[in-house]
């Protein structure tokens, strides 16, 4: 894909559905009774390899493009699977449902793709082996492909080493076949969908600091789930918006969740000019228009507490600083380095390749921004999200840029390069 600069970005935009979201309403509609009606549902690469997941067990689900019937059948329902469970390229997928087959009277494996073979799994293997789950790496090195056979989980008290959705997903969800109370400790708030939507189908499970407790074998029901649109995705425009002048664009119904929204208060930080309009709910999810108008911007320290809070937006917020005047630090990131790739060094590598001072560090970057900057040949290494940071960077680059497998933005975005073609009119 070859990309320019553009003219300013103008119009409203729904981005398709959170992918967090997606994935979790998929999963404990499954494991519910009853009917899960989802709406806005996001039909990437992901969350499609979820459901044909849940369809392998048994599990019947309709899907007409963003809406999506779930037919549960609680949560001994599943059945044994006919044949490997993939994943595919996603690590939600991978990590959370571990937890739910380490608690089923099957065995089962599940993999994925090439990227999902090389991140780790110990994360999750750890605590669930030590509720007493018989989980293994197939190939012994840590990694996917897992093997899980059958056997009776107990409750832990986990203290997780890592701030991590997935993790806590995972053991949140062999709490519910274990036989006693299940929490998890973080070293710092990770997203809380799980607990949010878990709460909402009925299971009784707490949140208090950064502490989550979940009883055992609740009666999950079906419920109506209307997806918010991911702020991931959000992302892209609003910085494609803040980065070309005379752009002001309409972000419509954007998940808000204060666990996510991290990127908001980071750009705010770096003075960009950005106003919630319309704040509602969409069932636990606070959701809100997002007005975007293009701002002068300069660096600033990312680290600490905000970190998960905007995880997956840090490699186009790299992009934003390789832009603004002065310099930004990112640190305490470490984690960037097991995403779908090592996004400490592709980020790194693809802001030299168009003229960026940057640096990469053990945890993180440091960019000296505000030069101008070329277009140039970009190796997205098949990341979704880096694909998706050059096409914005494109937008602002002299000159022309080539992104290498510009097509793995279906992972989490089939409809990226028209909606940013649409804005840019
Ligand atoms: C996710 C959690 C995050 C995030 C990923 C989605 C989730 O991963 O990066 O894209 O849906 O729980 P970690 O839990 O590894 O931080």
């Amino acid at each position: 894909m070859k990309m320019k600069y553009t003219a300013p970005l103008r119009g409203e935009l729904a981005v398709p559905g959170d992918k967090s979201i997606s994935h979790r309403s998929i999963m404990f509609g499954a494991l519910s009774q009853g009917r899960t009606e989802v709406s806005h549902f996001l039909t990437g690469a992901d969350c499609l390899a979820t459901i044909a997941c849940f369809r392998r067990m048994g599990i019947e689900i309709e899907q007409n493009g963003s809406d999506v019937t779930v037919f549960g059948k609680g949560l001994y329902g599943l059945s044994a699977p006919s044949d490997i469970l993939d994943a595919g390229n996603s690590g939600t997928t991978v990590r959370l449902m571990s937890g739910i087959l380490s608690g089923q009277r099957f065995s089962s494996v599940i993999t994925g793709d090439e990227s999902i073979c090389r991140r780790p799994m110990k994360r999750v293997m750890l605590p669930l082996t030590e509720m007493g789950a018989s989980i293994v790496s197939m190939k012994d090195n840590g990694c996917a492909p897992l093997g899980i056979s059958p056997s009776q989980l107990h409750g832990i008290h986990y203290q997780s080493p890592v701030a991590s959705a997935q993790v806590k997903s995972c053991i949140l969800l062999a709490g519910l076949y274990a036989d006693g109370e299940t929490s998890v400790t973080e070293p710092v708030v990770s997203r809380n969908h799980s607990e949010l939507m878990l709460r909402y189908f009925g299971a009784d499970l707490s949140s208090t600091g950064t502490t989550a407790t979940i009883s055992p074998e609740p009666s999950l029901t079906g419920q109506k789930v209307n997806v918010p649109g991911d702020i991931s995705s959000a992302a892209y425009f609003i910085a494609a918006a803040l980065l070309i002048p005379g752009s002001e664009i309409l972000l419509k119904n954007v998940g808000i969740n204060p666990t996510r929204d991290g990127m908001l208060r980071v750009c705010r930080a770096m003075g960009a000019d950005i106003t919630l309009l319309n704040e509602d709910h969409s069932g636990a999810e606070p959701c809100a228009d997002l007005l975007v108008r293009s701002s002068s911007l300069h660096g600033t320290v990312i680290e600490g507490e905000i970190i998960p809070t905007l995880i997956d937006e840090l490699p186009v917020l790299a992009v934003l600083a390789a832009f603004a005047d002065g310099t930004t630090v990112i640190r305490d990131a470490a984690e960037l380095k097991v995403k779908e790739s090592d996004r400490i060094k592709v980020m790194t590598d693809n802001l030299s390749r168009i003229g960026c001072d940057v640096e990469a560090t053990d945890d993180g970057m440091i960019i000296r921004g505000g030069k101008p900057l070329h277009g140039a040949v970009i190796d997205s290494c098949k990341d979704h999200r880096v694909a998706m940071s050059f096409a914005v960077a494109a937008l602002a680059c002299s000159g022309e840029t080539e992104i290498r497998d510009s097509d793995c933005v279906t992972i989490s975005y089939p409809g990226f390069y028209d909606d940013l073609r649409m804005l840019c009119h």
